[in-house]
């Protein structure tokens, strides 16, 4: 491998850009040429590529978002786009792929990979829906960002003695809500894992205030109901008034934390070392604080990421 791509894709993540200067600034350490591409496969399609240098990651560290840009683009599952995209690549003499993101760009990854094409996946989303790895780059950074939401809330809902229900992010991963109810202390936690039954947390929400609380935090996953129909149905049903908060894309913005900035440099490091290793179609993970990587294919197929059903039930004992 003598020359490398590098780009970002799907929703951004705080610690992109420290993962984009992990992987520009350690393969120009080995020799090698980087070139960024724009906007993530949508760029890559469009043959937007341009070579990095080490003063193009200058400064952005401690930057959230990602500056290559970012984007969803469903069209990456026509072959014929692939195959455009493989031949950018091959135009550019880039010989091996980084690709940084979620679930969904490692799938285009993989393809890429199926098509004889090397890449290499780099977990970041603040979702921490990728299989095969403990952390995702940015998760952390929005963790603290929702229990900052959280501790806010609380304020104010124990001030009026309200009910609060806070929409959480994820997708369909439960790891943000629930995370951010053990450190913010949520009373109620609703995840894909678990499910939303409604009768079950009324008489759970009952049980609270009849043991005296003056109010509650629910925490809920994103897509799995209405919040606002939610909060209508808990006010109905108990008396108190309850609001709902959607916390949306803030949760994606700001500034990396220390975690994420220190795992997405290795991370970025390390992808550059397996490529010189002659190592390709493979995912980057980290397990017990040590970098790991598994083939990107049967990542995506066939592992799977455990629900943290110890945690859950350190917050229920925690009510
Ligand atoms: O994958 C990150 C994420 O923020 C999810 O939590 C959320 O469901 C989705 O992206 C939102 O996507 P968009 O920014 O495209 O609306």
């Amino acid at each position: 491998v003598r020359k490398i791509g590098v780009l970002t894709s799907g929703g951004d993540a705080p610690g992109m850009n420290a993962a984009i200067r992990g992987v520009v600034r350690s393969a120009l350490t080995e020799g090698l040429e980087v070139y960024g591409i724009y906007d993530g496969f949508l760029g890559l399609h469009q043959n937007r590529i341009e070579r990095l240098n080490r003063t193009s990651v200058s400064d952005v560290i401690n930057r959230g978002g990602t500056f290559l840009g970012s984007a969803r683009f469903p069209e990456f599952a026509d072959e014929k786009v692939r195959e455009q995209a493989i031949q950018n690549l091959k135009m550019h003499g880039i010989d091996a792929l980084v690709v940084i993101g979620g679930d969904g760009s490692f799938m285009g990854a993989k393809k890429l990979t199926e098509m004889g094409y090397p890449c290499i996946g780099l977990p970041g989303t603040i979702d921490n829906d990728v299989a095969g790895t403990d952390y995702t780059i940015g998760y952390m950074t929005a963790l603290n960002t929702v229990i900052d939401a959280i501790d806010r809330l609380r304020d104010t809902s124990s001030s009026h003695q309200r009910i609060s229900i806070v929409e959480v992010m994820g997708r369909h991963c439960g790891d943000l809500t629930l995370m951010a109810s053990v450190a913010g202390g949520c009373e109620y936690i609703i995840t894909p894992e678990t499910g939303l039954d409604k009768d079950k947390l009324l008489s759970k929400i009952k049980e609270g205030i009849y043991k005296g609380k003056k109010h509650a935090i629910v925490a809920i996953t994103e897509l799995m109901t209405d919040v606002n129909e939610l909060a209508k149905f808990i006010e109905t049903e108990t008396g108190r008034e309850t609001r709902a908060t959607i916390l949306g894309h803030i949760q994606r913005g700001g500034q990396p934390g220390a975690f994420d900035r220190i795992l997405a440099s290795r991370m970025g490091a390390y992808a550059v070392d397996l490529l010189q290793q002659g190592e390709g179609g493979r995912c980057v993970g980290i397990q017990n604080d040590k970098m790991v990587h598994h083939d990107i294919i049967d990542a995506i197929e066939n592992m799977k990421r455990p629900f943290r059903q110890d945690l859950y039930e350190v917050a229920e004992k925690l009510f």
